[in-house]
Parts: structure tokens; sequence; C-alpha cells
């Protein structure tokens, strides 16, 4: 019996964590896999009501769950950053979850911007870090509003934080068995220190321990353009934080946009949490429009994680079946309701 830990948070997320949980629900009948939910009201609803951010003892209840499916964060009354950092940046520190996995892939008729390029060319996997970097909060201001303030905000890199997030990329690329290539997106040349620690573990481990996997580097800016003129040339992409977030954005919109890019907060040693990288779409909320396939995916990689290949597998082939039938994967223009497009999942289960 698998426990998961429920946050359906703000905006849009509770439309499209209702769709994910009706299709766990409908694989795990399918497949005689048991499986619990306990439903958190963390989110900017809560904070508005009772202006307790995360209340005491979160962390340490969330951490008797098997793994924990999040909607999103935010919300347009709150000031930006006292959510996103007391939720869930709070989450993925606290629990530890040192990595963000963001695969891009292009799933059958899904419409990409990129001409020429179809589902062959864009399918690669980003391993963001997840815990270090600009995220830590690290820095300070000094003398604000006066003409001499400073801000100072610091990246912070250990090599043990670097080591365990190459080192788990570099066995992704191992277990998908593609290219076998994992590229270092970085930008040695500017931050002299930081990359420097970065390239010099990459090659240290993949000369070491990882042989059979083609290393490759890429600065930062360099990638956004071989993103959308050459997708095919990635496999595994490892990055920091900062530039994690960055990329990723720009692989959801080449992979159909925001509301089919699934993604996963991982702790391989403890508890990881499952979420589409979109935000909480506030324009869209309540209207039962949203895309749904973004938090399907991320149910997805959370059966993955559990082990469950089988069920992974069943509901990445359901989305496949599910995209053509689609007009569009973008927010009310789908053909479909966010209901609908989640009963054609279960459906194809
Ligand atoms: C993401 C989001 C978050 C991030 C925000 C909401 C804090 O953009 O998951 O990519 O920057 O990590
Ligand atoms: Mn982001």
């Amino acid at each position: 019996m698998y426990k998961i830990a429920v946050i359906p948070g703000d905006g849009t997320g509770p439309e499209v964590i209702r769709e994910g949980l009706k299709v766990l629900d409908a694989v795990c009948k399918k497949m005689g896999i048991e499986m619990e939910f306990a439903n958190f009201d963390f989110g900017g609803g809560r904070y508005l009501k009772t202006g307790e951010i995360l209340p005491e003892g979160a962390t340490s209840e969330l951490r008797k769950f098997d793994a924990i499916y999040l909607g999103a964060i935010g919300h347009p009354d709150v000031k930006p950053g006292i959510l996103e950092r007391g939720i869930l940046l709070r989450l993925r520190f606290e629990l530890d979850q040192y990595i963000n996995l963001r695969p891009v892939k292009l799933y059958p008729n899904v419409y990409t911007p990129i001409k020429n390029k179809g589902p062959e060319d864009i399918d690669f996997v980003v391993v963001r870090e997840n815990t270090e970097g600009l995220y830590t909060g690290t820095g300070g201001i000094l003398k604000k509003g006066t003409p001499d303030e400073v801000a100072i905000q610091t990246s912070i890199n250990t090599r043990k934080g670097v080591e365990r997030c190459l080192r788990f990329a570099f066995e992704y690329a191992r277990k998908r068995n593609k290219a076998k290539k994992l590229t270092l997106c970085g930008k040695t040349n500017v931050l002299t220190y930081a990359f420097d620690l970065w390239e010099r573990a990459f090659n240290e481990i993949g000369e070491k321990d990882y042989p059979d996997i083609a290393r490759d580097y890429v600065h930062v800016d360099a990638m956004t353009l071989y993103m959308i003129e050459c997708p095919e040339k990635y496999d595994v992409v490892v990055t920091d934080n900062m530039f994690g977030d960055i990329i990723t954005d720009q692989a959801a919109i080449i992979q159909g946009g925001l509301g089919v890019a699934a993604g996963g907060n991982i702790n391989p040693e403890g508890v990881s949490m499952f979420e589409p990288i979109g935000g909480t779409a506030p324009a869209f909320t309540g209207r039962n429009e949203i895309n749904p396939l973004a938090a399907i995916g991320s149910a997805g990689m959370m059966m993955e994680m559990l082990g469950e290949q089988k069920a992974a597998e069943a509901i990445e082939k359901a989305i496949m079946e599910v995209t053509p039938k689609m007009k569009s994967m973008r927010a009310a223009e789908m053909g479909y309701s966010t209901t609908e497009v989640g009963d054609m999942v279960v459906r194809e289960i």
C-alpha cells in the first residue's frame, strides 16, 4: 500500500490534480496496486485565511509518505516569493529533493514552434540541481531604500551537492540507454569558480565511473540557441538550479508548452514530490479549461519512482494516445475540457 500526500495548492492546481488522481485510480485498479491519499491544504488560500505559510511539523509529517503529489503554489494576492520560498522551495530543501527531473518529450501530433522538428528530434531530459545554487537564499540587503543600497545573492555550490547531482545524471543516462550522452550545461567562461567545480567533478566522475557515457559541455546561453536549432543533439542534460529553471521553461515550449511539461523533485533516498512545471495559471482558474496532461505525466513519473514501471508506461502510453485527439495543448484551446482530457486518458488506460 503506497501512501501519497496530495497538495493541490493554488490556482489551477486543484483542477489538474483532480484529473491526475483519477488517472492514478484507474491505473491502480487495473494493475492491482493499492494507493492511499492524504490531502494537505498548503498554499495561498490557507495563508490568506490563517496567516500561516507552512504549519509547524509539516515536513516531518510529509516524510511519512511514499511520495508527494503537488499541483501548483502561488497566489495573485500574495507578494511573489512568500509562498514560493515558504512552501515549494522549503519542501524541496527540507526533504532534500536534490534533483529536479524534467523530461522534454514531444508527444505525437503536438505542436512545436520549431519548424521541421518532430517527436524523433525532441526527446531529452534535464537534470536540474534542486537544493543549491542561487536558490539557497544566501545574501542580503544593506541600506535598503537608500542610494547606497547593496543587494547580494550568492550561488552556493558544494562538492557534495554537485557530485550527487552529477552521479544521478550519469546513472540516468545509463539507465535511459538512448544516446548514452550527458551534457553539462554551465557558464565556465564567466562563473569561473562555480562551474570550475562542476566541470572538474563532471570529468573526474565521468572518467572514473562512467566511461560508457559520452561527455559533452555547453554554455547555457548557447544551450538556449541549440535547443531550438538542433534539439536532437541532447540526451541527458545536467545543470545548476537557476540555469535549470530557465532552460526548462524554454524546453517546455518546444515540447508543446506548460500544459504537457511534467516534473519531479527527487530525493532518491527519501521522499520525492511530483509536480507539473507550469504555475497556477490564475487566468484559467476554476474554468475547467486547463490542460491536465502535465499533472498526469507527473503522476506517471511518480509511479516510475515508486518502482511501478508498468503503471508508469501505461500512463505515458495513454497520454500518447490522447494528444493526437486534442486540438491544442493550450488551456481553453484543447477542444476538450480539463475533465474530458482526464476521462480520455482514463479510457485509454
Ligand atoms: C519551477 C518554478 C519555481 C522555481 C518557482 C515557482 C519558485 O519556476 O519549479 O520551475 O523557480 O523553481
Ligand atoms: Mn521555473
